[in-house]
């Protein structure tokens, strides 16, 4: 049974944040000055266990999922999260399934990470100029350790490897041709995110966003690109390939150019509450009920009937009058 919802999309990724933790204080996402000493992240006791969230990833497929991504905060901070790999790598049907990470804790855990049966990472790094890099994860790391961690994941075999990095007009806008060069050929993905309004904290503007048709634009200047067609229906990236044959890049337009449409990403936060879209205000609360006690169909059944409801499209109908609503922050939700 495959649910659909109120515009038609199915239910095909489910994204896991494990932790809201993070060692970084990219301001984008956890500025310091909001997530310090006296903030208080999730207790212990509220995570949902390895055992609940295999439990759901389960349930989940039954409903069409095919791909699971781990995200945070930074995953690699939650406690033995190989064992949450290995449990969920045995799920059958999960095709895809992969870590948004920091980098930093890839050359202690990639070889593990493999062995336990993850199929790739995706790691963000928004710039190869130190200084700009500093600023953008506000803890003063180097881009060499991020540069280590890849290197550790690309000899653990956890590929096709992606660098995400977000950009900002007057942050790092600047160094993006540089980061398209250094991958270039490397076999590694960088895609280019537009910087988004997601969570409250950030101070977004719509003047801090470069369009992608612009980055597009400039990387092509320098190193010629031509469009390519998207992996599969509903792909979050819009994807150009060099024409030298050096690989290709993406760009993901969720401002201007939004892909609501396709969207069917259903995400799972670290105390199980399900959220149907990036930009929602509230969850819905799977822990209550799966540690009453319901069955596996109770489950499935309320989650089909949450999917059904859904109609979401927050990125499809921004403007200044959604900019007011409350959201979850980032670091809670994962990318
Ligand atoms: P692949 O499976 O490797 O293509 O990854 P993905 O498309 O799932 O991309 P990833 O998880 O790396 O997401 C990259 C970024 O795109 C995220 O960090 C977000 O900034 C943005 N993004 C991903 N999904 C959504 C979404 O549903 N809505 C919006 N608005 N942005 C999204
Ligand atoms: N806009 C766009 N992307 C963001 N990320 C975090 N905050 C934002 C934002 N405001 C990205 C990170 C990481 C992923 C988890 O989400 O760079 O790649
Ligand atoms: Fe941490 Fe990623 Fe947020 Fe930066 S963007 S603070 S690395 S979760
Ligand atoms: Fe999906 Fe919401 Fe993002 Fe639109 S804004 S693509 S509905 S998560």
């Amino acid at each position: 049974m495959t649910p659909r919802d109120q515009q038609g999309r199915r239910l095909h990724d489910l994204r896991i944040s494990v932790t809201d933790r993070c060692s970084f204080r990219c301001p984008y996402c956890m500025p310091k000055e909001l997530f310090g000493p006296a903030f208080e992240f999730i207790k212990r006791q509220q995570l949902l266990t390895y055992e609940e969230i295999t439990r759901l990833a389960r349930i989940f497929v039954e409903l069409g999922v095919e791909k699971v991504r781990l995200t945070g905060g930074e995953p690699l901070l939650r406690r033995d999260l190989c064992d949450l790999i290995r449990w969920l790598a045995a799920v059958p049907g999960i095709r895809d399934l992969t870590l948004t990470t920091n980098g930093l804790l890839l050359p202690k855990f990639a070889t593990d990470l493999a062995a336990a049966g993850l199929d790739r990472v995706t790691v963000s790094l928004d710039s190869l100029d130190e200084a700009v890099f500093g600023r953008m994860n506000d803890v003063g790391v180097g881009v060499d350790k991020i540069l280590t961690g890849i290197d550790s994941a690309l000899a653990a075999g956890l590929t096709p490897l992606k660098v995400n990095a977000v950009v900002q007009r007057g942050v790092n806008d600047h160094t993006i041709v540089d980061l398209a060069r250094h991958f270039h050929g490397s076999g590694v993905i960088v895609r280019f995110i537009e910087f988004m309004d997601v969570g409250t904290t950030n101070g977004w503007r719509l003047d801090t966003v470069v369009p992608t048709a612009e980055i597009v634009e400039r990387i092509d200047r320098v190193l010629p690109l031509e469009p390519v067609a998207a992996n599969y229906p509903g792909e979050v990236a819009k994807r150009h390939r060099y024409r030298d044959g050096g690989g290709e890049i993406g760009v993901i337009a969720s401002v201007t150019q939004p892909f609501c449409g396709g969207c069917t990403r259903a995400r799972l936060s670290p105390e199980g509450k399900l959220f149907s879209c990036l930009f929602a205000n509230t969850g819905h609360d799977l822990r209550a009920p799966l540690r009453a006690g319901d069955s596996d169909e109770d489950l499935r059944q309320r989650l089909a009937r949450i999917w059904g409801k859904r109609d979401d499209r927050y990125s499809e109908i921004r403007s200044a009058a959604t900019a007011q609503l409350p959201r979850i922050e980032m670091s809670y939700i994962g990318g």
